[in-house]
């Protein structure tokens, strides 16, 4: 079920030339980016290091876009706040990560930034039942997370149609986020499931012209 938002397109910073990252957000910002996406990793819960906060402070200084974190870290709770406080919009935690998840989301929003959890593709949708109308977001990973240019499950279709049937039963206005191998053919198969906010790392920056790229992922 297709949702009734307009589709967002979130670009990962992950797949971008670090070296030139300032340039490389003001050029996804010119070709029509809504969201910019950056993947935090500890190299604890995911097998891979990337950036913490004070790249996410001189992100939210060159962009008025949507700053979207997806936190990959262990012990995500004590770190939250300062996350926000970083500048971020929306931040998003693992449900694998977390112990008391409905108090770190109310952290998040406290703070005040939009609070999501993300589901690793072996998750079941249920494990966020229960504070679905604590989210802004559920994030549905169409990948295991670590890695940019990974193939796409197609097993995240089934979670993000069951979500947002969830999610329009109960009339939420949720946003339903996908990461994970999204490029012109699979970005069809998830607004159709549901989704409405499209993460997308290769298929934005390892193409040529990024306005191209992103209109191709919007339909
Ligand atoms: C993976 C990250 C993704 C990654 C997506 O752990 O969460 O955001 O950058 O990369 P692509 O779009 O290349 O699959
Ligand atoms: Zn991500």
């Amino acid at each position: 079920m297709r949702s009734r938002n307009p589709v967002l397109i979130a670009p990962s910073i992950l797949a971008s030339d670090f070296a030139r990252l300032g340039e490389e957000i003001r050029a996804i910002e010119a070709a029509g980016a809504d969201v910019v996406h950056v993947d935090v990793m500890d190299g604890h819960f995911v097998p891979n290091l990337t950036i913490g906060l004070p790249v996410v402070r001189a992100i939210r200084g060159v962009t008025t876009r949507v700053v979207d974190a997806h936190l990959m870290i262990t012990n995500a709770d004590q770190y939250v706040t300062r996350y926000v406080e970083a500048g971020c919009d929306w931040l998003s935690v693992h449900v694998e990560a977390v112990t008391h998840l409905q108090r770190v989301l109310q952290q998040i929003r406290d703070a005040g930034a939009e609070p999501g959890v993300v589901l690793n593709p072996h998750t079941h949708e249920d494990a966020v039942d229960y504070v679905l109308e604590d989210c802004h977001h559920v994030l549905v990973m169409s990948v295991n997370p670590g890695f940019g240019g990974q193939r796409f499950l197609p097993s995240a279709l089934r979670k993000i149609e069951r979500l947002r049937e969830r999610a329009v039963a109960r009339g939420l206005e949720l946003r339903i986020e996908v990461d994970g191998g999204i490029d012109p053919d699979t970005a069809p198969l998830v607004r159709e499931a549901g989704a409405d906010v499209l993460v997308a790392g290769s298929a934005v920056f390892g193409a040529g012209d990024y306005a191209a790229a992103i209109a191709a992922l919007r339909g």
